[in-house]
């Protein structure tokens, strides 16, 4: 919605091949250019596919239900992926996501959606740092539940303690580098999340606040120190919200990646975040993917630039909430699913979550079975959060409990996300 098509130009031409030509908010033109015909996904979004396809091989997709028989027998799945219709057929999927497992939070503490950080408040997850036994908490998870990626937030005031600067406070980095080295050292894929929404102190980066290059940077430095870790994640940037312009936020992400690269981290996953808390349910029509598609490494080349989603399932898409009221699949994970295909893109989930009940469960067995279903574009998921939350009654948490040195997992993780993954 922030990003306004030039409808002018739009209105006379037919739109091109992959491209969105309805929905409820879009203005251009609803034609195709020839072979390619205007075919309907959902109230907020059509798109341009090859007329043959639309034509003929129009397919449901597998229902949620179908595939959760195989994932659990501890709760009733309902799917309410019902009336969605796909336009594109899966690509033959492995039928399992490549990496599953959890955010471990504490480094975040402090942050607030307006890029507002203390460093002093952050609560690191680990017992060295006399906060909660992050370590054991991944060790867990890596060892009895079979989980291979975990997403480590931490605040850009944090890793610079307080000082808008690009350079890494080495005090400070120290403490986060020592969460990352033991995710690494379990063999595990380990997500660098700068939790800042796109801001610092309530400005937005590139849009008034902290010039790109500043936050280019910061990229600069984290990369440089891992860029010979194979298993490090980049994530740009947890949560944009209310951005001026979602063009101008890609030149902010293209610095980004940029910058990345050019340290020498040639290889390893680049997460790209959209607009709207980088919510599943509108990357595809807020033109956040729209621009985002256009971002690409120094050689021109898309390779390893994922997007970045997140869904939570209570009422407003909020994650404040333990009561869950949707899977989320016909209104996000579907229609984002037919988006990335037809770009030839995927996708990690790196935030969902819900209550430790009978109605989360039922809705995450679902939801984390159409990504298994759909593992051609959705190449794995972190569940939120565990960390620093322990002992903390979070509406959300996914700490598991140490009794004597046993283990136990949440309702939700022990019943959704570790079934979904060892499926
Ligand atoms: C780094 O941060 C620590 C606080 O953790 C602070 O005491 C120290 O002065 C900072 N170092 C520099 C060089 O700013
Ligand atoms: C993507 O790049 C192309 C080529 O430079 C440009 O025409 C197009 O407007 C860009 N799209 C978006 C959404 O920024
Ligand atoms: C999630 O699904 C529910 C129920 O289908 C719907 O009411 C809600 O708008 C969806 N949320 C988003 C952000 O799409
Ligand atoms: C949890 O259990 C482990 C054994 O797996 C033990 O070594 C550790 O001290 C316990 N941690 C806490 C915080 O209780």
């Amino acid at each position: 919605m922030q990003y306004l098509f030039s409808a002018a130009a739009l209105l006379s031409l037919a739109s091109g091949a992959y491209a969105q030509c309805g929905g409820q908010t879009f203005t251009g033109s609803t034609t195709c250019v020839a072979g390619y015909t205007c075919t309907y996904s959902n109230a907020y979004y059509s798109q341009c596919l090859p007329s043959s396809a639309a034509s003929g091989t129009t397919t449901a997709h597998p229902s949620s239900s179908a595939t959760h028989s195989t994932t659990s027998t501890k709760g009733t799945a309902t799917s309410t992926a019902s009336g969605y219709v796909s336009t594109t057929t899966p690509a033959a999927g492995s039928g399992k996501v490549k990496y599953g497992g959890i955010n471990i939070a504490g480094f975040d503490f402090g942050c607030d959606t307006s890029g507002d950080c203390t460093a002093a408040n952050a609560y690191p997850p680990l017992t060295q740092y006399y906060g909660p036994d992050g370590y054991g908490q991944i060790t867990h998870f890596v060892k009895d539940d079979n989980f291979n990626m975990f997403r480590l937030p931490v605040g850009w005031q944090f890793l610079t303690n307080n000082v808008l600067t690009g350079t890494l406070n080495s005090t400070n980095f120290a403490e986060y580098d020592t969460l990352v080295q033991d995710c690494l050292g379990l063999g595990a894929h380990c997500i660098i999340d700068i939790h800042n929404y796109a801001r610092w102190n309530g400005e937005i980066i590139g849009e008034g606040g902290p010039a790109n290059s500043i936050f280019a940077s910061l990229w600069s430095s984290l990369a440089t120190y891992y860029k010979s870790q194979p298993n490090v994640i980049f994530g740009v940037m947890n949560e944009p919200h209310d951005l001026t312009s979602v063009t101008t936020w890609a030149g902010t992400v293209q610095a980004a990646v940029t910058a990345i690269r050019n340290a020498g981290a040639t290889s390893q996953y680049i997460l790209l975040p959209g607009n709207d808390w980088t919510s599943a349910a509108t990357i595809w029509s807020d033109g956040s993917g729209a621009a985002l598609l256009n971002v690409t490494n120094p050689d021109g080349t898309k390779t390893n630039l994922i997007f970045d989603v997140h869904k939570y399932s209570d009422s407003d898409n909020s994650g404040t909430s333990a009561t869950c009221v949707t899977d989320n699949i016909s209104t996000a994970f579907a229609p984002l699913a037919d988006w990335l295909r037809s770009n030839g893109r995927q996708a990690i989930n790196s935030e969902f979550g819900g209550g430790n009940n009978a109605g989360c469960v039922s809705y995450m067995q679902s939801q984390l079975a159409y990504l298994n279903t759909n593992s051609d574009v959705y190449l794995g998921w972190t569940g939120w959060a565990a960390g620093s939350f322990a002992g903390q009654n979070y509406v959300l948490s996914m700490v598991p409990t140490n009794t004597s040195g046993v283990w136990t997992d949440t309702m939700l993780v022990a019943q959704a996300l570790v079934p979904a993954f060892n499926a």
